[in-house]
């Protein structure tokens, strides 16, 4: 594998023309990959502005904190003015010690345009998105063939225990499963990541894609950790169910992807039911519909006084979100085709 490449690489400089068509080829695949975080960044395009809304946040100036960049020689009045701007900024995890870079690394203060600051630092503005409620929430994938079957029932009957172990603690619940949700994602990113580097070839977008879902998932969980908050013996858990099941899940790649993203598929299926009895709960008055942690209502662009009930209403789109590319993926697989040779949906959550 690796001596093609090199054989690839050496025949395309020795013809120039062959040479410069390739570099063309590379340059506007990865342009077009590119062009989501270009998007990101403010460049603006009808692609990202029809899920967040970049009119919005264009509007908003971009205020490089200090702007010193050679702070290493930066005065003690400086230095302590710096210090106190970044005690009063309160957000996310800011730790409030304002280091001051030598390497020119000033965290950029977003304003928000009711001219508060942005406070997460863990996520942007341009990262945040308007959660699409009307995803059909009952799509099931029939099990097709014995793969599909096995796939089905490794998570029927992962359910079972985890169905004995909180009951109708829904909000427990959810926070501890979305520690596993949050897994997949990242091992199949990292594999395809590894595997386009091994390969010399493009991935098609779906490390990108995967990686999203897996910190789409783990977004759910910083914002359920807001409103339950784990035990000793619940973290010793999470530890524990972390070790097998980032392995099981790595070598179950490894062997078939198909298997694993079917296996996702069911697992988000799932996922979707949990959420609706968590909402039967929220209505019946069983659970408080508090107010919705601030985290959710700047990570979902929710409406001031949203509550709960209005996360979990979010969440639940995520997940079915999630299912279709599982499924999805799997599918491809079951083409007998390569997820790269299918365009990965990006930003889809
Ligand atoms: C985007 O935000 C601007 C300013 O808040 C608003 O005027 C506009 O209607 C919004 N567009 C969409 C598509 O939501
Ligand atoms: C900071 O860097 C600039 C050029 O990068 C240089 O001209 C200036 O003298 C430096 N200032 C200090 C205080 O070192
Ligand atoms: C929301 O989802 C529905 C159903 O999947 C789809 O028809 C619609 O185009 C989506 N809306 C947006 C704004 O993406
Ligand atoms: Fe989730
Ligand atoms: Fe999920």
């Amino acid at each position: 594998m690796m001596s093609l490449g090199v054989i690839t690489c050496r025949v395309a400089v020795a013809t120039g023309l062959r040479f410069f068509s390739t570099t063309a080829t590379t340059a506007s695949a990865l342009v077009s990959e590119a062009v989501l975080s270009n998007v990101a960044k403010g460049f603006g395009d009808q692609v990202g502005a029809s899920r967040a809304n970049l009119s919005y946040w264009l509007r908003v100036p971009l205020i490089h904190g200090g702007s010193v960049r050679n702070s290493s020689t930066i005065s003690v009045e400086q230095k302590e003015k710096q210090d106190v701007s970044a005690d009063s900024s309160v957000g996310g995890n800011n730790d409030g010690k304002g280091p001051v870079s030598y390497w020119g690394i000033e965290p950029a203060k977003i304003m928000k345009p009711d001219g508060t600051e942005w406070t997460w630092n863990c996520f942007r503005p341009w990262e945040t998105y308007q959660a699409n409620l009307s995803i059909d929430l009952n799509k099931h994938h029939a099990p097709a063939t014995n793969l599909d079957r096995m796939a089905y029932w490794t998570v029927k009957i992962l359910r079972w225990p985890t169905d004995i172990f909180f009951q109708r603690r829904y909000g427990c619940r959810a926070m501890m499963l979305e520690t596993v949700a949050a897994v997949p994602g990242m091992v199949a990113g990292l594999i395809l990541h590894l595997k386009s580097l091994r390969r010399f070839e493009h991935s098609g977008g779906w490390i990108k894609a995967l990686v999203e879902e897996a910190e789409n998932e783990r977004m759910h969980l910083m914002t359920f950790m807001e409103v339950s908050h784990p035990r000793w013996y619940e973290r010793a858990l999470v530890i524990a169910v972390q070790g097998v099941f980032f392995n099981a899940y790595f070598l179950g790649y490894l062997m078939s992807p198909k298997f694993a993203h079917r296996m996702v598929g069911y697992l988000e299926e799932e996922a979707i039911h949990s959420y609706t009895e968590f909402l039967k709960e929220l209505d019946k008055g069983n659970i408080e519909n508090v107010p919705a942690p601030a985290i959710a209502i700047d990570y979902w662009q929710l409406p001031a006084g949203s509550t709960l009930r209005d996360v979990v209403m979010v969440v639940r789109a995520d997940e079915a979100h999630h299912r279709d590319v599982n499924h999805f993926a799997s599918d491809i697989h079951y083409e007998g085709r390569e997820l790269r040779e299918a365009a990965a949906p990006i930003d889809y959550h």
